[in-house]
């Protein structure tokens, strides 16, 4: 019984043995929320859970009360989901119960990524009509709750059936009304080369919310909020999970009110954006994820990446496993020659790299970043026999060819400029802001998005390409679109990424062989909108190991390893000029896609022999590594080393790593998670070369799951003070056959 309705109780109970999710049309035709969280038997009514005296769904006082979808004006003074505005001024209405559907499956959202099933019996979807008569506005609910994950995916649908337009002022893709406010608050801030660093705060009374105003999803805050009870961590308690599937403009808060209760949102940002909806046209919100974990932050986690991986991302990228890639950037930057690229194609060969990426500054005349985005031919100076010749020769040298893009961009010094100076936005009149050189082209505007369609496809076309890595080095200012009628100009941030998700979902389709990876200067726009195009991305242009265990840790909260492009890179980093082993900076870069960021022509012989006993031993690991469930493991002292677990049906692959060597400590446990008790395990070292195992060996051999789960691994001066900072451990944990009788 996955979604229930009472006749006599009006209660909708969505139901599936890891979730319950129940709410109620009250008396006066509003919706209620009654209660979230760990399952309550299907059968039955809880009238007690309405009741005032129990949590105010039904209070009096609106403030009090638990509303589905509240709107403002009539009582309850807290933040509202959405706000109308009819064609006379007025912003008041209270939209009642109309009717509803209960039907297996899940439907698509026109024009927006959304989670999908593969067949009806996955998931069951709940349509919730609400209507207010006075202006003919109808308001449609979705939820739909997936069989086998505590997961609810909502969105909601604006219908103006009414007999003049109106306008959306604010419109929430959900609203959760929670009794209670004993929660921690989990979010990532950052910035460029920073992202996803991990925030967590009490709930106490006003507001606490991440939002982007920057037409990306941005380096600064990532479209998630959890809710975690006190004493949860990554392996036990209570967590409620939320996150937006959208890539422009959005916010993610919880207002704690004077009553202790909390009012969950996510949508697009209102700030900037408003709707005018003609009469007989609808509007969708984005669809937002809620998850609900009895068990710890690391199950929430695994909760979002099998959604991700397998509901979200498309085609057949989807379930691959991923090629190992060299990308030039580092190694080269602009500063290359056609020669130059194949000598370092050659020895990526050599170590047994699958896939070479060419990246910025192959087009037009681009020698840095002043010039050419939009100009989309080859630069013969410095590639003469263009992207085709060069991709030939990459695949005779026995490996992949990818190519850099970023299709949304325009420099001041291009042709394309020179043609169309009007394609960049820019309100007339107004000096222009050029943030690394360029402008952003308006992809509110279809023809645009037809031509760029057109360009890249036919670049795609004359060559053999086999993934695209797409950029975004730059947010949006001065947002206006000459295309928009002076009353719409506050739809252009939503329409922007319309035009986005459109040219993203023509070329995948065109082009469904290829593997795409997102970028925005690193993570600026890695959400779960992308991923329902771009399977993998690059989620920060920090490279440095140390700084990528807290950034791929905060990723890690919502997105799986097969979506982190994960590259070691040369020393000392280019980011923070710190150096650590290559065997660091592989460990850390096998969580995730893995990838190479540097110039392998440079490299020492024994650098080159130790590469590729790393790329062999990823490539026999990989799909633990990419697809694996991940856990964040507690680390003994977390200001100190960082660990994390990979496990599949084969194997689980153990990272440990520490960051600063203390003398004089005691040996350390680290705890694994979930292997079987009663089973017997081998444990194994990653052979990382450069440094004696002789010592390490000690932690080899048969242990059994309850040893390696409640006492856990032994870690003793070798990892915790001798070889300096930065060292760390790849175990391997396979579970023997033949158990003990
Ligand atoms: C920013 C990206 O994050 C880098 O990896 C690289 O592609 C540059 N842009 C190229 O301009």
């Amino acid at each position: 019984m996955p979604i229930g309705f009472d006749q006599e109780t009006k209660e909708f109970h969505l139901y599936n043995g890891s979730l319950s999710y129940i709410i109620k049309i009250l008396y006066t035709g509003s919706v209620g929320q009654v209660y979230c969280g760990a399952p309550l038997a299907p059968h039955r009514s809880y009238p007690f859970l309405s009741l005032t005296a129990s949590g105010g769904v039904l209070h009096p006082d609106k403030s009090m009360a638990r509303f589905e979808y509240p709107a403002f004006g009539t009582g309850d003074y807290r933040t509202p989901a959405f706000v109308p505005q009819f064609a006379d001024g007025s912003t008041l209405t209270e939209p009642v119960y109309h009717s509803h559907r209960i039907y297996a499956g899940k439907p698509a959202i026109p024009g927006l990524p959304s989670l999908y099933t593969e067949c009806t019996d996955e998931a069951d979807t709940l349509e919730l009509k609400l209507f207010d008569e006075l202006f003919g506005l109808f308001i449609i609910l979705y939820y739909t709750i997936f069989a086998d994950l505590p997961a609810i995916a909502r969105h909601s649908r604006f219908v103006n059936e009414g007999k003049e337009p109106l306008v959306l002022r604010k419109a929430m893709s959900l609203n959760l009304d929670l009794p209670d406010n004993n929660w921690r608050v989990i979010s990532v801030s950052g910035a460029w080369a920073r992202e996803f660093q991990i925030i967590e705060s009490p709930l106490v009374a006003g507001f606490h919310g991440v939002k982007s105003a920057k037409g990306n999803s941005g380096h600064q805050q990532n479209p998630f909020l959890i809710l975690k009870r006190p004493a949860a961590d990554d392996s036990s308690g209570q967590a409620l999970g939320f996150s937006l599937l959208y890539s422009g403009n959005f916010t993610a808060s919880v207002e704690g009110d004077c009553y202790s209760s909390s009012r969950v949102q996510l949508g697009v940002n209102d700030e900037t954006f408003s709707w005018k909806l003609e009469k007989g046209a609808f509007f969708d919100t984005p669809e937002a994820v809620l998850v609900y974990s009895e068990n710890g932050l690391n199950h929430l986690s695994q909760v979002f990446h099998s959604l991700y991986q397998r509901r979200l991302a498309r085609g057949i990228w989807r379930d691959a496993e991923r090629p190992v890639l060299l990308n030039n950037w580092e190694g080269t930057y602009f500063n290359f020659t056609e020669q130059k690229l194949l000598a370092m194609a050659s020895v990526a060969k050599e170590l047994g790299i699958e896939l070479f990426v060419l990246d910025d500054g192959w087009f037009g005349q681009r020698d840095n970043d002043t010039s050419s985005l939009g100009d989309w031919y080859a630069d013969t100076r410095k590639l003469p026999s263009g992207i085709a010749g060069l991709a030939e020769k990459i695949i005779t040298l026995g490996l992949q060819f990818g190519l850099w893009i970023e299709p949304e961009m325009i420099s001041k010094n291009s042709r394309l400029f020179e043609q169309h100076p009007d394609w960049a936005i820019g309100v007339p009149g107004r000096p222009r802001n050029e943030q690394r050189n360029q402008y952003v082209l308006d992809m509110s505007r279809q023809e645009i998005v037809d031509y760029i369609a057109k360009i890249i496809s036919d670049v795609i076309a004359s060559a053999p390409i086999s993934y695209i890595k797409w950029d975004m080095n730059r947010s949006i200012t001065e947002a206006f679109s000459l295309a928009l009628a002076p009353d719409r100009q506050s739809e252009f941030f939503h329409r922007y990424i319309l035009g986005v998700y459109d040219l993203y979902e023509r070329l995948t389709t065109a082009f469904p062989h290829i593997l795409f990876e997102s970028c925005a200067g690193g993570g600026g726009r890695f959400d779960p909108g992308i991923l329902a195009f771009a399977p993998q991305g690059w989620i920060s242009d920090n490279t440095d190991a140390v700084e990528r265990l807290r950034i791929q840790s905060g990723a890690s909260l919502v997105y799986p390893q097969s979506s982190w492009g994960s590259h070691v890179s040369a020393v000392p980093n280019h980011q923070t000029g710190r150096t650590t082993a290559i065997s660091f900076r592989a460990m850390v870069a096998f969580f995730g896609d893995l990838g190479f960021e540097l110039d392998p022509t440079t490299l020492s012989p024994e650098e080159k022999k130790q590469i590729a006993t790393y790329i062999e031993f990823y490539k026999r690991h990989r799909k633990t590594f990419q697809y694996g469930r991940f856990f964040r493991l507690a680390a003994p002292d977390p200001a100190l080393y960082t660990a994390w677990q990979a496990s599949s049906e084969e194997e689980s692959l153990v990272g440990f790593y520490k960051l600063q060597a203390q003398p004089n400590r005691a040996p350390v446990r680290l705890r694994l998670a979930s292997l079987e008790p009663d089973a017997l395990y081998t444990i194994s070292l990653w052979e990382q070369g450069g440094f004696e195992a002789n010592d390490r060996t000690y932690n080899c051999g048969l242990r059994g799951g309850d040893e390696l789960m409640y006492a856990g691994l032994s870690l003793d001066t070798t990892y915790v003070t001798k070889q300096g900072d930065f060292f760390g451990e790849i175990f391997i944990i396979k579970k023997r056959e033949e158990q003990e009788p």
